[in-house]
């Protein structure tokens, strides 16, 4: 039997590294495609704290360290998106901009990297609010 089968997405996608690397790629994407311009616009200027945040918030999600979540107690993805306006065309920018970040990251697991992309993808539709 296979010793990793207890492994979290986190471990098999390649741990802080990865994270990081996912969070970098979704937010150059973000910044230089125009095709997600409207998704640029509703965030900061400067996204330097948003790089340190999504990947730690990713870890904690992916059944990694739980920094994010230890840092903001009783914090879920709504109430970290109060006042932010989530429509049906910024929340689909999301999701393709995280699923083409995470296909053009060299992964460890590929498999498991593109489950994350589905379900990402699939909280991020759900969280509109019209
Ligand atoms: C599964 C989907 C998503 C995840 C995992 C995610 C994750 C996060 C996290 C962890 C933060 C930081 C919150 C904090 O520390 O207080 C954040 C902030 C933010 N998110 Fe999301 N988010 C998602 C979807 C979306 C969507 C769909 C939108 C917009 C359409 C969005 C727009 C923003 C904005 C504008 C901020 C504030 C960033 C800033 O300071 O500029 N997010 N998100």
């Amino acid at each position: 039997m296979p010793t990793d089968t207890a492994a979290s997405p986190f471990e098999r996608v390649g741990g802080h590294p990865a994270m990081r690397a996912i969070t970098d790629r979704f937010y150059d994407l973000m910044d230089q495609d125009p095709a997600y311009a409207d998704l640029r616009a509703i965030h900061a200027a400067d996204l330097a704290e948003m790089r340190i945040q999504l990947p730690l918030f990713l870890a904690g999600w992916a059944g990694g360290p739980r920094d994010w979540f230890e840092a903001n107690p009783g914090k879920c993805m709504m109430s970290a998106h109060g006042g932010i306006p989530i429509t049906p065309d910024t929340a689909g920018q999301w999701a393709e901009a995280m699923t083409r970040a995470i296909a053009e990251v060299d992964l460890a697991d590929r498999e498991i990297a593109d489950a994350m992309a589905d379900v990402l993808s699939r909280m991020a539709r759900g969280m509109v609010r019209d």
